[in-house]
């Protein structure tokens, strides 16, 4: 399920120096923006949502299987392959994550539709993709599943408990991952008429446990961290409002030292990382990896560029209504998926054959400053045109280069609105210039996928890797005394 989106009139958003007052009143404003109260078209949404879902799951032959969350880690780690250290996973109640699962059909707010209980199987891949017979290489097709926006906390989970940096020794490790399923927790209670303590019941109970453990007491929590599932901003609610969004998980107080990885990051926060949602492949060695970078590398691109989205009518202004229009008239350079009319859930083959048959592909905001679109249509080898700084600027910082000019272009919202044109701006781009970028996706694109569990990747790193590296080396940096850093920076 999506949340209500930012209000599309641009906000203007406080710069990093700024105090946490401001800071604050934003995320107030913000939040006013999702109270239930005033926003009645926040329900339309939903209904329309929800009738998508309905039509799909009655449509669909999606498997109701549970994964298989199984601890049957043995090996010891190979100490010297672990140069950052090593973690420690909890086992924590299962009301926090087992039961979660095993309750999959609770986890959603309209009973009648079972939609998370496929969304969390195998292992938070999701069902089997389907519908992709002579669009991906047929032996590829068994690595793609209809994979969840918002399933990275089991997938986190899941491929943690395999890996090979895991300790079972509570007093060597580096690092404390507490495997909760916060947004799976959440999830159920963010719309309707739920309480401020609904919302928080599952992170108390989790926080009320972990305080007590030797391991947290050490040191209050700052060598443990969580993945949150969904945006940050679902964890940020700043009152007990029962109409406000959200849980305030991210704000309670024993949380102040908990490391977080999300996949979207509030920029002013400088304990949390982002890491890329989950898309639809999942190799299951090197060589799916090398076949299908060569796959997108051979692609013959018939657009120029493309647009997969709905608009919001509620919106006045709408951006992304401005985009689709855009596209149509467009209709030599730009192809079009409007999904106000297909059904884009979660994965739909034309979806993955408009990224593969594209150069460009548009991307807006979307619920958050960021879109799993971005990734889907960077997986099939066509470039993001953003239109919000936010979209890219510190986000991804250990998954994707630095300079965002290398693989993806920039042409300011309001610049669209004032007149630019998005076609000649992309022509500017030559064959050759075209390619280079393509290619630089083609390059880092392993670390923006999530391998299955029991691939055998051999020296590269997907998305989950590069986490557990960035994870392990900012707590040995911290624990490193004064002296020593300073003579390293
Ligand atoms: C709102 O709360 C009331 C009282 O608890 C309940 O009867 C009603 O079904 C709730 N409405 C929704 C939409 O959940
Ligand atoms: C942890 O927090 C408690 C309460 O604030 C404090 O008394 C204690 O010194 C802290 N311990 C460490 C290791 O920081
Ligand atoms: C549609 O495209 C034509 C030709 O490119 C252009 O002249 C016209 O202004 C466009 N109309 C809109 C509404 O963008
Ligand atoms: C939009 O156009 C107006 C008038 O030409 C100009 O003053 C303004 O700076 C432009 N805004 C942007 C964001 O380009």
């Amino acid at each position: 399920m999506m949340l209500p989106s930012f209000s599309n009139s641009d906000h203007h958003l406080p710069k990093k120096s700024n105090t946490l007052e401001l800071r604050n009143s934003t995320f107030s404003l913000i939040k006013s923006l999702f109270s239930l109260k005033n926003c009645a078209w926040i329900v339309l949404t939903i209904l329309t949502q929800l009738l998508i879902v309905v039509f799909l799951n009655r449509a669909s032959l999606w498997p109701s299987t549970l994964p298989a969350i199984q601890d049957n880690f043995q090996a010891p780690p190979h100490e010297k392959d672990c140069e950052f250290g090593t973690v420690y996973v909890y086992d924590l109640p299962p009301v926090l994550n087992k039961e979660l699962i095993e309750n999959c059909q609770d986890l959603d707010p309209w009973p009648w539709s079972s939609k998370y209980c496929s969304a969390v199987s195998n292992g938070g891949f999701g069902p089997s993709a389907t519908g992709l017979d002579g669009i991906v290489p047929e032996n590829l097709v068994p690595a793609w599943y209809w994979t969840e926006m918002y399933a990275a906390e089991v997938i986190y989970h899941e491929r943690i408990l395999s890996y090979k940096c895991r300790t079972r020794n509570l007093d060597e490790a580096t690092a404390f991952y507490i495997p909760f399923y916060v947004g799976l927790a959440v999830g159920k209670y963010l719309w309707f008429n739920h309480t401020a303590k609904d919302r928080d019941r599952h992170s108390l109970i989790m926080l009320n446990w972990v305080k007590d453990q030797p391991s947290w007491k050490r040191t209050n929590g700052s060598d443990h961290f969580i993945m949150l599932g969904r945006l940050t901003w679902d964890f940020r609610r700043l009152h007990d409002s029962d109409t406000e969004w959200g849980t305030s998980f991210i704000y309670m107080p024993l949380m102040k030292n908990v490391l977080h990885l999300t996949v979207e990051r509030s920029q002013w926060d400088e304990l949390e990382f982002s890491v890329p949602y989950p898309t639809a492949f999942h190799p299951r060695s090197q060589s799916d990896i090398q076949q299908w970078q060569s796959f997108i590398r051979a692609r013959k691109r018939s657009s120029l560029f493309c647009f997969v989205g709905a608009t919001r009518k509620s919106f006045k202004n709408d951006f992304r209504g401005l985009l689709m229009n855009y596209c149509k008239n467009e209709s030599d350079s730009c192809r079009l998926v409007d999904c106000s009319v297909t059904h884009c859930y979660d994965g739909a083959p034309v979806i993955l054959k408009t990224f593969l048959d594209s150069d460009f592909c548009l991307q807006p905001k979307g619920d958050g400053f960021t879109r799993r679109s971005t990734f889907d249509c960077m997986l099939f080898g066509a470039i993001p045109v953003y239109f919000w700084e936010g979209s890219f600027k510190d986000q991804y910082q250990w998954h994707l280069p630095g300079a965002a000019e290398a693989y993806s272009v920039f042409i300011d919202n309001n610049g669209v609105r004032n007149g630019t044109d998005i076609r000649s701006v992309l022509e500017r781009y030559s064959r050759e210039e075209v390619n280079k970028m393509r290619e630089t996706i083609i390059d880092f694109m392993p670390k923006f996928l999530y391998s299955s569990s029991n691939a055998d990747l051999g020296s590269v790193k997907d998305a989950f890797d590069i986490a557990m590296d960035g994870v392990l080396r900012r707590f040995m940096e911290q624990k490193r005394p004064a002296s020593d850093k300073e003579v390293n920076t």
